[in-house]
C-alpha cells in the first residue's frame, strides 16, 4: 500500500517520501482512532450517525472525513470536506462522490473502491486530482476502508481526504529547478566543448581547472551553492579564446607581441560572451578577472587584492597550477611540484594567500591529483 504512494513520487526525493510516509502513518493513526471511537459510540448508543462528541472531533480536524454507501453516494461528510471541495454539506451529502471529479478521476476512484471491496483490504491510500465546485483542481490523498454492519457485511466506504496540492506544487518547483540546473550544466559543457574542438591543446584544461577550483573552494569551506558557481566558471573560464585564431592558440614556440596582445584579450571576450546570461553566480566576472593578480600586475584591468572577486582569485590559482602541470604547444609540462613552488613563492604577491595555502594543502596533505 505504501508503494502506491511511493510510485507517485520522484524517486530522488527521499526526504519527501519519508515525510510523506510519516504523515501517512500519523493520518492512519488518526483515522484508526476516529474509526475506533465511532465504533464504540455506535455500539453504545445504537445510532447510525456520529454523536455530538464524535462530530466535534471530526469537525476539528483539517482532513476531510467522508462516508458513502456501496454505490459511492456520500452519506456523511465533516466540515473540512466543505473547505477542500468548495461544496456545502447539503450539496455533498446525498450526492455521488463523482460530484467532485471528472470522469477520468471518477473511474480511478471507482477502481479504488472496487479494489478495497474485493480485497477487503482495510486501508489503501491514493492521490487524485479532484475538481472543486469553482472548477479549480486540487491534488488530494484519499484513504478508503470498508464500513461493515454488525454482522460483518460490507455496507459502504469511509475514508480521509487530505489536500496535498501545496506539497505537490513544491515538489514540481523542485523538479523544475533540477531540470533547469541540468540544462544549464549541459549548456555550459557545450560551450566548453566548442572551444576545445578549435583548440585541442586545451582539451581537458577546462575540466581540470574546474575540478581543482571546485576542490579549493570546498577546502576553503565555501557553501555548496558558491562551489557550484566556481565549478561552472572554471569549466568555461577560457571561452573568450574562441575569438582568437586557432593558428595562434596552437602555435608552437613563442608568440609575437601582437599575438600575445590578442591572446590577452580573451578574458574581456569571455566576459562579453557571458555577461548577458543570468547565472545565479558571478560567472562572467570571474572569467573577466581570472588573469588579474593580487599585486595588480595581471590583466586586463590591473586591479589588486580584494578588488578581484574571490571566485576569480581561486580560478587564477587553479589555472596556473593546471597550466604548469600540463603540456602546452610551446613547451613541455613543467610539473606539479614546480607549479606548487610557484604558488607558494608568490603567495600574497600574485595569488591570494588563503587560496594558495588551500591549494598547496590540497595536493600535499589531501593527496589531490589533477584529473586525467
Ligand atoms: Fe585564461
Amino acid at each position: 500500500m505504501d508503494n502506491d504512494v511511493i510510485q507517485m513520487m520522484d524517486a530522488d526525493k527521499i526526504k519527501t517520501k519519508k515525510e510523506l510516509l510519516a504523515e501517512l502513518k500519523a493520518l492512519r493513526e488518526k483515522h484508526d482512532a476516529l474509526v475506533s471511537s465511532k465504533t464504540k459510540t455506535a455500539k453504545s448508543s445504537s445510532v447510525s450517525r456520529p454523536d455530538t462528541d464524535y462530530m466535534n472531533i471530526l469537525n476539528e480536524i483539517d482532513d476531510g472525513y467522508w462516508e458513502t454507501d456501496l454505490k459511492g453516494n456520500l452519506t456523511f461528510c465533516n466540515e473540512a470536506m466543505k473547505q477542500i471541495t468548495g461544496f456545502s454539506l447539503e450539496e455533498l451529502i446525498g450526492s455521488n462522490y463523482r460530484i467532485m471529479c471528472d470522469d477520468k478521476t471518477a473511474e480511478l476512484i471507482f477502481n479504488h473502491f472496487n479494489s478495497v471491496y474485493n480485497s477487503e483490504s482495510p486501508r489503501k491510500t491514493m492521490i487524485y486530482d479532484i475538481t472543486r465546485k469553482d472548477k479549480t483542481e486540487r491534488a488530494v490523498e484519499i484513504s478508503v476502508s470498508l464500513i461493515r454492519s454488525s454482522s460483518g457485511t460490507p455496507t459502504g466506504f469511509r475514508g480521509i481526504l487530505r489536500d496535498v496540492t501545496e506539497r505537490y506544487r513544491a515538489m514540481d518547483l523542485e523538479e523544475s529547478f533540477n531540470m533547469m540546473r541540468k540544462a544549464l550544466g549541459q549548456t555550459v559543457h557545450a560551450l566548453s566543448l566548442v572551444l576545445e574542438v578549435r583548440d585541442p591543446y586545451t582539451a581537458g584544461h577546462h575540466r581540470r581547472v574546474s575540478d581543482l577550483a571546485r576542490s579549493i573552494a570546498a577546502q576553503m569551506n565555501f557553501n555548496t551553492h558558491r562551489i557550484d558557481g566556481i565549478r561552472i566558471a572554471g569549466s568555461i573560464h577560457d571561452i573568450g579564446k574562441i575569438s582568437i585564431p586557432s593558428e595562434i592558440l596552437s602555435k608552437p614556440g613563442s608568440l609575437t607581441d601582437i599575438e600575445y596582445k590578442l591572446v590577452k584579450m580573451h578574458p574581456q571576450m569571455g566576459y562579453d560572451i557571458l555577461k548577458n546570461i543570468d547565472f545565479p553566480w558571478p560567472v562572467a566576472m570571474a572569467v573577466y578577472q581570472h588573469h588579474e593578480r593580487i599585486n595588480g600586475s595581471g590583466y586586463p584591468l590591473g586591479i589588486k587584492g580584494k578588488e578581484i572577486i574571490m571566485e576569480a582569485r581561486i580560478l587564477a590559482v587553479a589555472d596556473v597550477v593546471e597550466a604548469m602541470a600540463s603540456l602546452r604547444p610551446y613547451r613541455r609540462a613543467i610539473g606539479i611540484d614546480r607549479a606548487l613552488e610557484e604558488i607558494k613563492k608568490n603567495r600574497d604577491i600574485l595569488y591570494d594567500a588563503d587560496v594558495a595555502d588551500s591549494c598547496v594543502n590540497l595536493f600535499l596533505e589531501k593527496g589531490y591529483q589533477l584529473k586525467n
